[in-house]
């Protein structure tokens, strides 16, 4: 066994069976799990390889811990899932010198421990922009199909789309989030991105606790979902809609609230915001027709994101919106008592800060 004085350290979040034998990988003198990290001293290590779920925030603390006080000279490499934004920006944030994808391979390890041939962080960052958008819509596409054949709910992926979604909007921006989805993504998807965008910027400029902004994004990945059962020529339509066929678009809000009742676990604000998303405080929205002492603050935020996200998006026959042009009808809407001023500001601030 190679000695600890040239030798990787592994940390695991995994029982340590399932951990690689450092028979098969001599670089690997030790291999402890993560609930021991506190007690072992890190020093003796040419290197700390960490295999641990980075968006798991129990985890993370106790990462922060070892690895923060430990000599920057000591390389610390993580395993991540391959374009799972989160445990990137985690790895990031915990120091990272490299990253490889999970499981790790004897390939992988070699270029961990190769000075040459390390993976820069910001080039993985990069390109998982439109990774991150990617991934978005194929759990829309699923939960969509879902709710089309009435069968159950991946709460799982559109949870991890919604972290994703977080990280991205955070780490580069609402421009950025915004160009990458005009520029992939076509029709309802589109517009169901731009929306979630709009509303994690807000969220994040605004200051809300990331129980609520993992809650608005949610909210925006999910609010449309009841178009589904819409037909497409009907949601793709350039022009005018008919009485018949506004009739049927706006049967997607309650399509969608009643689906997800019944198959996700979702909060009862989240499933207000979907239902409810078209509501206006003056009584003159649908489905319910409600007035501004029955609309919740989450909706009232998600009205105004949707709304937003439609002026910006980019279609076959008009092109986007410009911020300025899109806040001045927020902001004539809310003059006309359909919106909430302060929200509207809100909403301004977070896109000027952008
Ligand atoms: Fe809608
Ligand atoms: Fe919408």
């Amino acid at each position: 066994m190679t000695s600890p004085s040239d030798a990787v350290l592994m940390i695991t979040d995994s029982p340590l069976e399932a951990s690689p034998p450092a028979a098969r990988w001599p670089a690997i003198a030790r291999v402890e799990p993560l609930g021991e990290l506190g007690k072992i001293d890190l020093s003796p290590y040419t290197a700390i390889l960490v295999d641990a779920d980075l968006s798991n925030t129990a985890n993370i603390d106790r990462l922060k811990k070892s690895l923060l006080a430990l000599e920057r000279t000591i390389p610390r490499y993580f395993l991540v899932a391959e374009g799972r934004r989160v445990e990137i920006v985690q790895a990031n944030v915990l120091g990272a010198h490299a990253t490889e994808p999970r499981p790790l391979t004897a390939d992988g390890l070699e270029r961990l421990l190769s000075s040459t041939a390390r993976q820069s962080l910001k080039e993985m960052l990069d390109s998982s922009s439109a990774a991150v958008a990617q991934a978005a819509s194929r759990a829309l596409g699923t939960a969509f199909e879902a709710l089309r054949t009435n069968t159950s709910f991946d709460s799982a992926s559109v949870a991890e789309a919604s972290d994703t979604i977080v990280d991205s909007v955070g780490t580069d921006g609402l421009g950025q989030w915004l160009d990458t989805v005009r520029a992939h993504h076509q029709g309802t998807y589109q517009h169901c991105l731009l929306v979630t965008g709009v509303l994690t910027n807000f969220a994040q400029k605004v200051g809300m606790s990331s129980a609520d902004i993992s809650k608005l994004t949610t909210a925006g990945l999910l609010h449309d979902i009841g178009k589904a059962t819409i037909p497409v020529a009907i949601l793709e339509k350039p022009g005018k809609l008919t009485p018949a066929e506004f009739v049927q678009i706006a049967r997607h809000p309650l399509e969608g609230y009643d689906y997800l009742k019944a198959h996700a676990n979702l909060s009862t604000d989240i499933l207000a915001a979907v239902r409810s998303h078209h509501e206006y405080l003056d009584g003159s929205g649908y489905p319910d027709g409600l007035v501004a002492s029955q609309i919740g603050d989450l909706t009232r935020i998600v009205t105004i994101c949707d709304i937003y996200g439609a002026l910006s998006e980019r279609r076959a026959y008009k092109p986007a919106m410009s911020p300025p042009e899109a806040l001045a009808i927020l902001e004539d809407m809310s003059a006309a008592g359909k919106l909430e001023p302060a929200l509207v500001r809100a909403l301004r601030g977070a896109v000027e800060a952008a």
